[in-house]
């Protein structure tokens, strides 16, 4: 199969591209100085130049503060581009393999969320990501949408410039004490992890849909920052913010868990727990 990837050299991108590589298929790289998805033309005529069998969309406006300060452009990279890819995978008979996130649920579950609970985004990110997928569902014929959840890869993330892996071994070098938030539970994943868990998807004859695809097990931010100076053996006081004590500019939900209910019932989940991929992550 020949695969391209959009956003080839983002941080989840350069994962899938280095999984890619190691097995039999053809890979190219796209990135933004090549392919605009927002723009209809472009999409279309790169794609059909390239004729690739399986598109894989990890391109998004996904910094939450700009998204939630401009919606126009957020709609149009996350709603319209999925929209541009759909049409266009259909004329090129292309499967489209499209990353969205958690941030469509409201969090008020409480408990994991499995791929048929009904969206509710709390901010425009999360809003324009969910009509990303609705375009997708209403208008592709081959598709794949994959929501992750608190992803952090050896590559940095281009569009925050780090990961909350990194945040917290530098915070660590550089003050006496550490403090993160303890009421946001999540499910930290590590891109290496979902890259595999691509392959295992493309190569197993998976039925066409919507998939929840993160580590197993969650915890609070404070957890995940305890884990962390854990497994790298970093000494640091680390205490739990107060209540209210890091200001909060855009809502997002208190809860995030995704539970890959889809993947299970097909038996191809291959995600570990998320003490695993990190361990994993910080050991490379
Ligand atoms: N980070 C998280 O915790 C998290 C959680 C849930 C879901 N997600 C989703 O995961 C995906 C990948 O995130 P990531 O951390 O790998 O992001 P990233 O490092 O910022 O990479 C995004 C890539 O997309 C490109 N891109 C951005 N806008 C584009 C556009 N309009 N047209 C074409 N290319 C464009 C970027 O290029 P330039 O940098 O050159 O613009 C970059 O190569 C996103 O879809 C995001 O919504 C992320």
């Amino acid at each position: 199969m020949k695969i391209a990837v959009i956003g080839a050299n983002g941080q989840l991108g350069k994962d899938i591209c280095e999984k890619i590589i190691k097995t039999k298929n053809e890979l190219v790289e796209l990135n933004h100085d090549k392919i605009e998805i927002s723009n209809i033309d472009c999409v279309s005529s790169l794609l059909k130049e390239v004729k690739p069998d399986v598109v894989i969309n990890t391109a998004a406006m996904h910094n939450v503060e700009k998204c939630e300060n401009d919606p126009e452009n957020s709609f149009k990279v996350n709603g319209i581009g999925a929209k541009n890819l759909s049409h266009i995978c259909n004329d090129l008979n292309s499967t489209l393999l499209h990353i969205s996130t958690d941030y469509v649920f409201d969090g008020n579950k409480k408990k994991p969320y499995v791929e048929t609970d009904k969206p509710l985004p709390l901010n425009v990110y999360g809003n324009t990501k969910l009509s990303g997928e609705y375009f997708i569902e209403s208008i592709a014929k081959k598709y794949f949408i994959l929501r992750v959840s608190g992803i952090y890869g050896k590559n940095p993330c281009r569009a925050k410039g780090t990961n909350f892996v990194e945040l917290m071994l530098k915070l660590a070098r550089e003050r006496d004490e550490v403090r993160v938030v303890d009421d946001e539970i999540l499910t930290p994943t590590f891109t290496g992890d979902i890259a595999d868990q691509i392959v295992k998807i493309l190569s197993s004859n998976a039925r066409y849909g919507l998939y929840h695809v993160t580590a197993e097990g969650s915890c609070s931010w404070f957890e995940f920052a305890r884990e962390i100076f854990s497994i790298s053996k970093t000494n640091i006081v680390l205490n739990r913010a107060a209540p209210g004590e890091f200001a909060i500019k855009v809502n997002r939900p208190k809860y995030s868990v995704l539970e890959n209910k889809f993947l299970k019932d097909q038996r191809i989940n291959i995600m570990p727990l998320w003490e695993k991929g990190l361990k994993r992550y910080l050991n490379q």
